[in-house]
């Protein structure tokens, strides 16, 4: 897999750093041509001279090579990368990263990147758990990066938690398996819904839900990242799409949301709905702001369509049909209900009750149950993995279904 692959290795200045050496030749024992660039603060814990020799290419740090007159273009290496590993990643970079700043050659190509970008942030427990280092993983993984999590166990500080660098044949074998499942779902048009919706009341009033979008967006980045082209058709949330191949529609109402996946479902192979839709919408906005009174006040509410159930009606054989269920009493049943009801290949239960799982949260705790009854509990995981999960869940029933067509 990682034969003749261009791996850019970014190394920045943590005492990790020790174990590019490693992945470096286990690298280049599979066959990939490996180019390090190292901040200048990674050069006092390992020297350019050990990883050049290891990596058997002159070791890149700044943009231009002091007196020759020499140009490390930037832009020419970002095209030149299959992947870029940066491994190990420290706080300080990490911030410049996710705030788009390029003071050395090594941020600059980050920001000119057109490969996947892996990083592997390594620092001490105290300064992981910082809530600014948590923003910026996720920044990073909202621009569609992919995160090698740091390991828990014994620190060099001397302190104990998480921080460690993953082992470098770990991350090999992550690489292996991204490369492999890369085009796997070329080919293949995947409808994913995220968000809430907004029922409109009166020109500056809405009943909506707390819904992030953040399921939805985890799953059409992990849909893009394995060929797929992607329709994500997003109520108003604060949440950015990076890869090129998701086609981001905005909408508001969940008529809207409606509208915009029937005009996709017919052409569509994999279908996700993960949005809160609203089930009932003020029959009549108000065309005015709704003024105050001391009376009560009533709001009519119809009834929505309902998007997955239209689907599940409509459905073609080929098609393989997901649905998101949140519920708060009798969760496993209700949702097999759903899945019946809904004529769904797949349901994903979350319950309130689990700490750390639905709306607005990066984690998830949830339980599979697929259209033959089959029910997986999986642990709390975060939203990124989870979609990761779904991917290879989505990847067998498909090749299993094809199989069945065969
Ligand atoms: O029936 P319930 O709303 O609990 O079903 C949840 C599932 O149905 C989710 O996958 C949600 O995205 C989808 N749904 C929909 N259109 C609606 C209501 C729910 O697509 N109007």
């Amino acid at each position: 897999m990682l034969k003749g692959k261009k791996i850019i290795l970014g190394i920045t200045g943590s005492i990790a750093a020790y174990k590019a050496a490693t992945l470096i030749r286990l690298l280049i024992r599979k066959g990939a041509v490996v180019q390090v660039v190292m901040t200048d603060a990674a050069k006092d814990f390992i020297t350019p001279l050990t990883l050049s020799t290891l990596s058997q290419r002159p070791v890149l740090s700044e943009p231009f090579q002091g007196g020759s007159g020499q140009w490390n273009s930037h832009i020419d290496w970002a095209a030149w990368a299959d992947a870029i590993v940066i491994a190990p990643l420290t706080a300080n970079t990490l911030a410049k990263m996710a705030n788009g700043q390029a003071d050395n050659l090594l941020t600059a190509i980050y920001l000119a990147a057109r490969s996947p970008v892996f990083f592997a942030p390594v620092m001490d427990v105290d300064m992981f758990e910082h809530p600014a280092t948590t923003k910026n993983i996720h920044t990073l993984q909202s621009y569609g990066n992919i995160l090698i999590p740091p390991d828990e166990g014994e620190l060099a500080s001397g302190l104990s938690g998480k921080g460690r660098m993953k082992e470098p044949d770990e991350i090999v074998s992550l690489l292996e398996s991204f490369f492999k499942k890369k085009n796997r779902f070329r080919g293949k048009k995947v409808l994913i819904t995220a968000g809430p919706t907004y029922e409109k009341i009166d020109p500056v009033r809405f009943i909506g839900n707390y819904s992030s979008g953040k399921m939805g967006f985890a799953l059409a980045n992990a849909f893009a990242g394995q060929g797929a082209e992607v329709i994500l058709v997003t109520g108003p949330v604060s949440l950015r799409t990076a890869c090129t191949n998701i086609q981001r529609v905005d909408v508001s109402s969940a008529r809207e949301m409606f509208d915009r996946c029937m005009k996709h479902f017919p052409t569509s192979d994999i279908c996700i709905m993960t949005a809160a839709v609203a089930d009932y919408r003020p029959a009549m906005p108000a065309k005015q702001k709704i003024k105050k009174s001391d009376t009560a006040l009533s709001l009519e509410l119809t009834p929505n369509p309902d998007i997955l159930k239209t689907m599940g009606e409509k459905k073609k054989n080929r098609q393989f049909l997901t649905g998101f269920a949140l519920e708060t009493r009798n969760a496993k049943a209700e949702a097999m209900k759903k899945l019946r009801n809904k004529k769904l290949d797949l349901i994903v239960v979350n319950s309130l009750k689990d700490a750390g799982a639905g709306f607005g949260h990066d984690t998830n705790k949830v339980t599979l149950i697929d259209k033959e009854e089959n029910i997986k509990v999986l642990p709390l995981m975060s939203k990124e993995a989870l979609a990761g999960l779904l991917t290879e869940k989505i990847y067998e029933y498909l090749i299993n279904k094809e199989n069945h067509a065969i």
